[in-house]
């Protein structure tokens, strides 16, 4: 039988929570060093991480920043955003897209006065339980503002813990196998800047097309850039300098140029007609019509009359089948 005491007698790999441990301290001292800093990093207030975690979920950290303020200054409290009138809050979330994440957030924001007394639940567990939190946001949420070392999954983790852990995106891990990572990876009592650093790290340096490797404190512990590097002095020799690794094909343009005829736009674009009037006020479908598709013709008034169905069924428009007039709430 092996004696445990005995050191082993081959040096080994090195020890994976060694590794970790360099990867922790890498990363939380680049966080220190070079994160950005945002207003939602200064707060613990749920309401206000919520807001800005479904802001972010969306739109960009530079487009959210005034949004963030300005929505919070127009509801700074839970109370304040649960009993607003729909349309206010549809009206407030203007530039930030996905309007039903709006009334979610309301429905969130209700949910918890009447259930919890105006007091968010703090474990992921239980946060998932309300009305339109999805399982990124009751992690957030427990971690941003209840300090939980919890782990969660976001594209910008999911990314960087792919690269670091696994590989290049060509090698693909599991969504199971990297939550399971983010689990093991989150350093104790200090689960709120490791998921923030991580976030950042995703979104200025391990970026999806041209991650910035020779920026990158985490790039002597990361697999990705072990690979890239191998097949790069495979082409160029052994020790030569390894600058970029291959671009990651993401066709964005592409998908942006398909978006404009999707569903999706046709309704963006009718809540955004409607978000122009005054609080209240109606569009007939004739009105509306133009103002939501080039070239609209009374013969797509079915086509119309179907999108505003849609709406009206998710609560962000109310329709007036009689009169053929639609506002929002
Ligand atoms: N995206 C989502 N959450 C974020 C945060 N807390 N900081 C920066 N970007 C984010
Ligand atoms: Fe991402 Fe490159 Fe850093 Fe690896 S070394 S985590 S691929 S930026």
């Amino acid at each position: 039988m092996m004696n445990a005491a005995n050191p082993p007698s081959e040096p080994r790999v090195q020890l994976p929570a060694q590794r970790l441990i360099e990867i922790q301290r890498r990363l939380l001292a680049w966080f220190a060093e070079q994160g950005r800093d945002l207003p939602w990093r200064h707060t613990r207030d749920p309401y206000h991480i919520l807001v800005s975690e479904i802001m972010l979920q969306q739109t960009q950290v530079d487009r959210v920043r005034p949004k963030y303020a300005a929505f919070l200054a127009q509801f700074p409290s839970l109370a304040t955003l649960a009993a607003a009138s729909p349309g206010d809050v549809i009206r407030a979330w203007s530039g930030l897209g996905y309007n039903r994440r709006a009334l979610n957030l309301q429905r969130t924001a209700q949910a918890v006065l009447s259930e919890h007394g105006g007091r968010f639940p703090d474990t992921p567990e239980r946060l998932r339980e309300l009305p339109g939190i999805g399982p990124y946001t009751a992690g957030a949420v427990a971690c941003f503002a209840f300090e939980r070392d919890v782990a969660f999954m976001d594209t910008n983790i999911r990314r960087v813990l792919q690269r670091l852990f696994v590989g290049p995106e060509t090698e693909p891990a599991s969504e199971r196998s990297l939550l399971a990572f983010a689990e093991a990876a989150v350093p104790a009592g200090n689960g709120w800047s490791w998921n923030q650093a991580i976030m950042e790290l995703g979104a200025l340096v391990c970026t999806a097309a041209r991650p910035r490797c020779q920026l990158c404190p985490l790039r002597s512990e990361c697999r990705a850039y072990a690979t890239w590097s191998a097949a790069d002095a495979a082409v160029f020799g052994e020790g030569s300098i390894y600058t970029q690794p291959p671009k990651v094909m993401r066709k964005v343009a592409e998908r942006q140029a398909s978006f404009t005829a999707t569903p999706r736009y046709f309704r963006g674009r009718a809540v955004e007609a409607l978000r122009r009037l005054p609080p209240g006020a109606w569009l007939t479908l004739d009105e509306l019509g133009p103002r939501v598709k080039a070239g609209w013709t009374a013969a797509e008034l079915p086509w119309l009359l179907n999108l505003l169905e849609g709406l009206a069924n998710d609560a962000l428009v109310v329709l007036d089948r009689e009169t053929q007039q639609a506002r929002l709430p």
